[in-house]
């Protein structure tokens, strides 16, 4: 048996208004939620048990996935009364899990698209006898992340949490949110008091002289934290750029749900997702966007880069780019919205123009 915790209670304030009433890891990306792409993954790197460190509205989870069992999965909840961080997330699982001292516990960030080995990074776990394991990632520009030096043997060296100076730069390897972790560490963690995973636990394993170790897989990854990350990884999956079991076999430029209906004249590219029930008006273009369930786009109206949320409606020639727009919002013919706007769920903007400075 191998078990995976997936954390999934962070309040997502980053992709507000969208995790309003809905929890990041469950907002649709490509039409499925995070978690089950992530649920799908894990299981076909052999996971049979998966328990879920939810805090924020954590019925959402409960709702869809009831015990896991239509996902393949015997599904668990571990429920925080008050967030406890990423680190104090993880101790509070740890009743719930079933794995030995010694046996692997694979934990994911909740809000991770990868494509990752992920059955490779626990093998590694056993062969290099680790306390952790690290997945990292090689970005270009590391400094919004936690960066992970290793050494020759691929021993994690160092944590340094989002860089601000140029000397501490020491790598292109980052954090990529996936641990394999011996099962006595997480018991090791403090209890009853939020810890953060990356800052305290991982910092405190290393001066122990504890055995972390990264595993750096180049495949695809991305972290949907934000707005822009977020239309990213859903038009990935689109394209069929991020592997999911969840939506397999993907090789088209945009994908409809049955019951949407989009016009022909209409143009749709670069990864777009139409949920179901959505429409797209005559003349319309969605280019590298996502359209949540039930949502409108009217005749002659452009929409880039954006996530409509859903039941919102774009009115005929409104222009949008790099926009969220909130469920049940109403944006009026004619308005322009331009890159880091949001609209808020149930917020009719009519007749004004509107724009917003960039906050992405
Ligand atoms: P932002 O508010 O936009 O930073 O998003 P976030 O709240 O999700 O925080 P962050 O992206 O740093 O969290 C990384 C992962 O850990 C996400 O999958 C969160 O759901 C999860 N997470 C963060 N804090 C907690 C917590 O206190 N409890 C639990 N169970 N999960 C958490």
């Amino acid at each position: 048996m191998l078990e995976a915790v997936l954390l999934v209670g962070g309040q997502g304030t980053r992709l507000r208004p969208l995790t309003v009433t809905t929890p990041k890891p469950m907002l649709p990306v490509a039409g499925v939620p995070c978690t089950e792409h992530q649920i799908a993954r894990a299981r076909e790197a052999g996971v049979t048990r998966v328990v879920l460190g939810t805090s924020y509205r954590p019925e959402v989870f409960l709702d869809y996935f009831g015990d896991g069992s239509r996902f393949g999965v015997e599904l668990v909840y571990a429920t925080e009364d008050v967030p406890l961080g990423t680190g104090g997330a993880i101790r509070h699982v740890a009743p719930h899990l079933l794995s030995g001292p010694d046996d692997p516990v694979l934990v994911f960030n909740g809000d991770i698209l990868s494509g990752h080995d992920i059955a490779g990074q626990v093998q590694a776990w056993r062969d290099s006898s680790s306390d952790v394991s690290l997945y990292l990632t090689r970005v270009e520009d590391p400094r919004a992340y936690g960066l992970v030096p290793t050494d020759a043997d691929g021993r994690v060296t160092q944590f340094l949490e989002k860089p601000s100076t140029p000397e501490e730069i020491v790598t292109d390897q980052i954090n990529a949110g996936c641990y394999v972790f011996r099962r006595s560490v997480i018991d090791s963690i403090p209890t009853g008091r939020p810890v953060s995973v990356e800052r305290e636990t991982f910092p405190g394993l290393l001066a122990r002289g504890a055995v972390v170790t990264g595993f750096v897989d180049d495949g695809y990854w991305l972290d949907l934290g934000t707005p822009l990350a977020f239309v990213q990884g859903s038009c990935d999956l689109v394209l069929g750029r991020a592997p999911s079991p969840a939506l397999p076999g993907r090789t088209g430029q945009f994908l409809v749900r049955p019951g949407a209906e989009v016009e022909p004249d209409a143009i749709l590219s670069n990864g777009t997702f139409v949920g179901a029930g959505a429409t797209v008006g005559s003349g319309a273009v969605v280019d590298g966007s996502s359209l949540f369930d039930n949502a409108m786009v009217a005749a002659g109206a452009y929409v880039k880069d954006s996530v409509i949320g859903s039941g919102a409606i774009i009115g005929s020639g409104a222009r949008l780019d790099g926009v969220v727009v909130g469920d049940r919002a109403v944006i009026g013919p004619g308005n322009e919205l331009v890159r880091g706007a949001r609209v808020w769920p149930g917020v009719a903007l009519s007749e004004t123009s509107v724009r917003f400075s960039s906050d992405r």
